[in-house]
Order: C-alpha cells, then sequence, then structure tokens
C-alpha cells in the first residue's frame, strides 16, 4: 500500500547489505515516517518487543528475518546450535498473543535443518524469511478477494455508502502489505464501492487512532475516527453494517484473541444483528489450542500505557499523565471472543463458520 503516492512494503532487506533489514518505525506514526535498522537479532528483538513493527503478521515476518539474522551470528559461536536455540528463545518471549510469531520461528528452524554447513542454513534461512513475507502478501490479497464480496452484498441492498466498524489496526502496517481486516476494504475501493470506516481508537496504544487513519488517509478511504466507547451506540442506531476486524490467534474452536476491547464490539454487534467478521490469514490460527477464551494466552502491559497518552504538541511529541500519578491501572493487550459471537472467518482459501468443523473444511491438514 502507499505512502507519499509511494507503494511500499512495512519490511524490507537492505538492498546493498544482506545483514540489514529495513522498517517504519510504527511508534512515531502518524506525525513522522521513520525506518528503523535491523541488523542484530537483539535489534529484531527490541523492535518487536517495544512495537517498532507490530501487527500479528508482520510480527512473524519480523521474527523470520531475525532467524536469518541469528543463523549469521551463529556463525563466529563456538556452539552455532545452542546459539540459534537461544535466539529463537529470545524473539520467541518477545510478545506472548500473536501466535504468528512461534510459527514463523519454527517455519524457519524446520527449513535449515536440511543443511549441514551455516554457510547453507543462512541461505536457507533467508529463502524462508523471503518466502513467509510473500506468502504473507498473496494470503492478505485473498482476504480481500473474498472479504469484498461481503461488501458488495451489503451494496445490493442498501443506498450510499457501506459503513464498516474496525478495531485496532490489522491494515497493512500489521502485515507487509493489504492488511487482513483493511484488506477488503482496499479491494472494495479499488471496484470502486462507496464505503465509510468507523475507526475504533482502540486505547490505550491508540492503534487505531494513529495507525489505521494514517493509512485510510494515505489510501484516501472516507473514515471517522470515533471513541472505543462508541461501536454500541453507531450499532444500535443502524450506521454500522459490518464489523471487520483482526486476529493475533484464533483457536481450533474459533474463538479470536484480538486488541483489547474486540470482545465488546463483538457483543454490541450481536445485539444489532450487525454481522461481525474476523480476518484470519492461517497464519494466526493455533490449532493446538481447543479453547481460546481459556486457553490462549493474554499479554499484559506496562501500566504507564493506560497511565499516560502519547501525542503531538506543536511539533513535539510528547507524553502525558491522565491519571493521578499514584492509581495502579491494569493494562491487557488482547482479549478473546468466543466464536458464537463470530459471525464468519475471511481466510485466505475462503470464508468459514467459526468453528472446529469450519476451520477443518478449508484447512484440513492443519489438523492432521
Ligand atoms: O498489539 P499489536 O498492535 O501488535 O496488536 C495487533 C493488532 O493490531 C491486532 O490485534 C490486530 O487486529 C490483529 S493483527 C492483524
Amino acid at each position: 500500500m502507499k505512502i507519499n503516492g509511494k507503494h511500499e512494503h512495512t519490511i524490507w532487506l537492505d538492498t546493498e547489505n544482506p545483514g540489514l533489514i529495513h522498517v517504519f518505525d510504527q511508534r512515531y506514526l502518524p506525525h513522522s515516517i521513520r525506518i528503523f535498522n535491523i541488523s542484530t537479532t537483539d535489534d529484531a528483538v527490541y523492535a518487536i518487543r517495544e512495537m517498532v513493527v507490530r501487527g500479528a503478521p508482520l510480527i512473524g515476518v519480523t521474527a523470520a528475518y531475525g532467524m536469518y539474522l541469528g543463523c549469521r551470528e551463529a556463525l563466529d559461536r563456538h556452539d552455532p546450535t545452542e546459539y540459534l536455540a537461544m535466539v529463537g528463545e529470545k524473539l520467541k518471549g518477545t510478545r506472548p498473543t500473536a501466535v504468528n510469531l512461534v510459527w514463523a520461528i519454527n517455519e524457519v528452524m524446520d527449513a535449515i535443518a536440511i543443511a549441514e554447513a551455516w554457510s547453507e542454513k543462512i541461505s536457507l534461512a533467508l529463502k524462508r524469511a523471503h518466502e513467509i513475507k510473500e506468502e504473507d502478501i498473496s494470503t492478505c490479497q485473498r482476504i480481500g478477494l473474498y472479504g469484498v464480496e461481503l461488501i458488495k452484498q451489503i451494496t445490493s441492498r442498501k443506498e450510499g455508502a457501506v459503513n464498516i466498524l474496525t478495531h485496532c489496526n490489522a491494515g497493512w502496517l500489521a502485515t507487509v502489505d493489504w492488511g487482513t481486516a483493511l484488506s477488503p476494504v482496499y479491494h472494495a475501493q479499488k471496484e470502486g464501492i462507496e464505503i465509510h470506516v468507523w475507526v475504533d481508537e482502540t486505547r490505550p496504544r491508540n492503534q487505531g487512532a494513529s495507525l489505521t487513519t494514517f493509512e485510510l488517509v494515505e489510501q484516501g478511504i472516507p473514515h471517522t475516527l470515533i471513541t472505543d466507547n462508541t461501536g454500541g451506540h453507531l450499532m444500535q442506531q443502524g450506521m454500522v453494517d459490518i464489523v471487520i476486524v483482526g486476529t493475533d490467534r484464533t483457536a481450533r474452536n474459533g474463538d479470536v484473541a484480538n486488541k483489547i476491547g474486540t470482545y465488546l464490539k463483538a457483543l454490541a454487534a450481536h445485539d444489532n444483528n450487525v454481522p461481525f467478521y474476523v480476518a484470519l490469514p492461517s497464519s494466526s490460527l493455533d490449532v493446538s489450542i481447543k479453547n481460546g477464551v481459556q486457553d490462549i494466552p493474554i499479554e499484559e502491559r506496562d501500566a504507564d500505557e493506560v497511565k499516560y497518552v502519547r501525542g503531538l504538541d506543536g511539533a513535539e511529541s510528547k507524553s502525558v499523565l491522565i491519571s493521578p500519578k499514584e492509581t495502579q491501572a491494569l493494562n491487557y493487550g488482547f482479549d478473546v471472543t468466543p466464536a458464537k459471537y463470530v459471525t464468519g472467518l475471511i481466510t485466505e482459501r475462503g470464508i468459514c463458520e467459526a468453528s472446529e468443523e469450519g476451520i477443518k473444511i478449508l484447512f484440513p491438514e492443519k489438523f492432521d
């Protein structure tokens, strides 16, 4: 997708230095476009943990390139195998909820297992990281192609713009390109369908207010920023035609972990008969977890993210305290929406019911 009219990916290998990966530093968006360089595994760990990069698919791709850098670093170590295993564990420990992280690290480990020489392992790791990146692009594109059909169905029964509500940022910045939940929106725009997006601000880190809005401005898509508490009212007033959100991990039974607050939107959608869809790349599917509500690990982040809000003061980016300093705060990053509130999962292989049976029809090999 575009920044300043130029097509970009969120992550890329330097054209001249094979030991250097570039990403957009999402901590500074929307006010400043900065590139962050990843040249060591510690940089990759930092980028994921500090949310320089974020969003389940992009976290996975970054970890894959981190493992490639780990193979390069392993070359000089006394025990390269042990060193790489340690890098894998460090990367896995950065964030707990998005399953793409562990998935991508395991994919690279599997890909390099066939080689003996470390020089060959390095090439295989880079090849697999590139493939994971490319697969993410085509997966997201396909999610868009299936998802746009839902938007088209709405246009056949109403006049004017289709109103789509989304939570957090599951646009291209959370992936490599296209996004998950926003991919159907971008495809609708390409097809000339009149759309309007309600963007939840998504406290505490405001990925909706800072990232989803940035993407939609850059893409020229009509949108309105709302506080996290507004969605239910809009749904009661018939102002939302469809909700589409992303997911960081979806369990075997169709329960969906996504950014905190998603569950409340699903409840409101259910109460108001508004279709509630989840854009699910198969890299975010975790069939090893039978019951998502019970067993998906939920990240708990620093309480200061709740107590402080970051924004622009004139030209200066500032963090301001919005509660008494001594107030205790609790900061869960994600919640789990039970499958019964999910109208369907939009995947790269089509749309299915949010249930084990539904998922199995599209991804039988995951259940082997
Ligand atoms: O904490 P983040 O910003 O890494 O969370 C990721 C998200 O933006 C989402 O929960 C998203 O909707 C799913 S990832 C496409």
